[in-house]
């Protein structure tokens, strides 16, 4: 090769509604997990690469939002170096990589996933442009989502729309430890173009980290347990999902989010990573819930920020209780407008 090559993804976020959390061997999974991936809360990357300069020690630059970044700097270099195994072109090119997001870093949204998709999107398009012999659309895909999950476990499941499953399960065609698989095709309408409000309770950095979180799994007394209630939490949520019933969608993904925040409590050191407005959030939500008996529920991440998940059809509804009884516990009076998304884009350059 002796040209350059510059690709750009965008790729969403997502939410999980069954939760990874706990894994094994290079990034494998302890459960199958199942999440929805978002709309409007992107990352938008840059990849280009040229003939190595020192073909002996190609070099790896990154920039977030067009300054350097040594905190995600050494974690890329090492993540690219990992891969070369996959990639032949990585071991003669110089590799830049650009990265921006269009939501607030550390909002409560995992940039991670949308961030490593992208990467692993661009990488997979510089290889298709190499190739005498390019793969297929399903074979690429399949590829990103492996590379994006070696890169964090989360960010296999943004290479698609829609709601999508990872993990190993009799329950999905196709399904792997490995990589995610679109299940779009057994969604009830309902569920389509779902909407998820991100409640901002606070931005500062998260108090846990996901590789330590999933670290303390391991000696977590109640760790199978909770594979276990996944896995099977798992099944009655695909099948809550098929049939467009909301009120039992909302048990399992609330029942989901508390024990994920269960286990953190439990893990030794424990962790508290809700923050008192958070509980007070809940608290507001099943309380409207039962009130208007609308079939309104939420989710957690591994944060203290809360995202409301409903349907389409009582958004005005919804809006309204956010903003005048939840909003003024968002830090700022802060939250995100998003929903169901179709998943990542390649972005052409301008001919
Ligand atoms: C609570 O994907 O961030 O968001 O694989 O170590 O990068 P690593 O972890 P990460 O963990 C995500 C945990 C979670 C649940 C989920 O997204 O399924």
């Amino acid at each position: 090769m002796d040209k350059s090559i510059s690709v750009t993804w965008r790729s969403p976020a997502n939410i999980a509604l069954i939760k990874y959390w706990g894994k094994h061997d290079n990034q494998l999974p302890n459960n199958p997990s199942l999440s929805m991936t978002l709309n409007h809360s992107i990352t938008e990357t840059t990849v280009e690469i040229n003939p190595a300069k020192e073909p002996e020690n190609p070099a790896i630059h990154f920039t977030f939002e067009d300054q350097p970044n040594l905190v995600f700097e050494s974690r890329i270099k090492n993540f690219i170096h990992s891969l070369k195994e996959f990639f032949t072109f990585l071991s003669s090119n110089d590799i830049s990589i650009k990265s921006q997001n269009n939501f607030p870093h550390s909002s409560g949204i995992s940039s991670s996933a949308s961030f490593m998709s992208s990467l692993a999107l661009c990488l997979c398009s510089v290889e298709r442009k190499l190739s005498d012999s390019p793969m297929n659309d399903y074979d690429f895909y399949k590829k990103a989502s492996f590379i994006a999950r070696l890169g964090s476990g989360s960010a296999t499941r943004s290479v698609y729309g829609g709601f999508v499953s990872w993990g190993l399960t009799n329950l999905i065609h196709d399904s792997s430890d490995e990589y995610a698989t679109p299940i779009m095709d057994n969604i009830h309408k309902v569920f389509t173009d779902y909407c998820d409000s991100v409640l901002i309770v606070s931005s500062n950095q998260k108090k846990l980290l996901s590789s330590e979180g999933h670290r303390l799994m391991e000696t977590n007394p109640y760790n199978k347990t909770k594979y276990n209630e996944a896995g099977r939490n798992f099944g009655v949520l695909l099948d809550y999902l098929k049939k467009g019933d909301e009120n039992g969608f909302g048990r399992i993904v609330e029942n989901e989010a508390m024990a994920l925040h269960g286990m953190i409590f439990m893990s030794q050191p424990w962790h508290i990573l809700m923050e008192p407005n958070t509980i007070i959030i809940l608290d507001k939500v099943r309380k409207f819930r039962e009130i208007n008996g609308l079939p309104i529920c939420f989710t957690l991440d591994a944060g203290p920020n809360v995202h409301i998940l409903y349907s389409r059809k009582i958004k005005n509804k919804i809006k309204t209780f956010i903003e005048i009884e939840l909003n003024p516990f968002c830090e700022n009076h802060k939250w995100i407008d998003d929903c169901v998304g179709n998943g990542p884009v390649e972005l052409k350059p301008l001919e």
